[in-house]
């Protein structure tokens, strides 16, 4: 399972990536804006800053809503480096876009993804990535995971190549359970990343090691 993470921060993508781990990043305008990333040409000079760091996907979302916006948002971030994916949300423009994108050998990731059925759509259009949001189903008393086991079946069935991205992710049992149904990816940020880290059997188990070598050897 690939690791994403998910930020547009510079210095969260630059720890994950030397942690020897990181696959790709995945962004959103939320996430741009949370950073105070404003303007066509910031915004355009922090995609390719976050390119230079990463070695895989990243995924730059378009602001339009309409197919010709889409379409000519998703040129120009196609053209700023080969990592660079078009994130574009689930809706009827977005899924003509991803068709067109496909056709033109740009790389797409389908996003705000809720149900079954959109995801069958954003498969058939060619995308290259789909992006259940888990922790989003979850926020709203539906299981996510349940979602990520479905699709996991569906594109089994039919050969589909578009990978399963799970985003929205909140927690390392999230992360872990995709890990088990079989998540082509999953994106989180880097807390959930340096979470997993985490086991107080192994903090006991290296002090005691340390302990014991300090003594035999004063
Ligand atoms: O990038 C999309 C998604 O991962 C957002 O997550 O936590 O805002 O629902 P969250």
């Amino acid at each position: 399972m690939k690791f994403f993470i998910d930020t547009a921060n510079l210095n969260e993508i630059r720890e994950a990536h030397d942690l020897g781990v990181l696959d790709g990043v995945t962004t959103n305008p939320s996430l741009m804006a949370k950073e105070g990333i404003s303007g066509q040409e910031r915004i355009i000079q922090h995609y390719k800053d976050i390119c230079k760091i990463v070695d895989g996907d990243v995924s730059a979302e378009v602001i339009s809503t309409d197919f010709e916006g889409m379409i000519k948002e998703g040129k120009i971030l196609a053209e700023l480096d080969d990592k660079i994916v078009v994130k574009v949300p689930m809706i009827k423009d977005g899924v003509k876009a991803i068709r067109y994108f496909s056709s033109e050998g740009i790389k797409t990731n389908c996003t705000l993804v809720f149900s079954a059925g959109q995801a069958i759509l954003a498969a058939k259009a060619g995308a290259t990535y789909v992006s259940p949001f888990i922790g989003r189903l979850d926020d709203v008393s539906t299981d996510g995971l349940q979602l990520i086991e479905q699709l996991v079946t569906i594109y089994d069935n039919y050969g589909y190549g578009t990978q399963i991205l799970a985003a929205s992710v909140r927690h390392t049992m999230h992360l872990v359970q995709c890990a088990e149904i079989g998540a082509d990816v999953v994106t989180c940020p880097l807390s959930v990343i340096t979470a997993l880290l985490n086991h107080p059997l192994t903090d006991i188990g290296l002090a005691k090691f340390l302990a014991d070598h300090k003594k035999a050897n004063s």
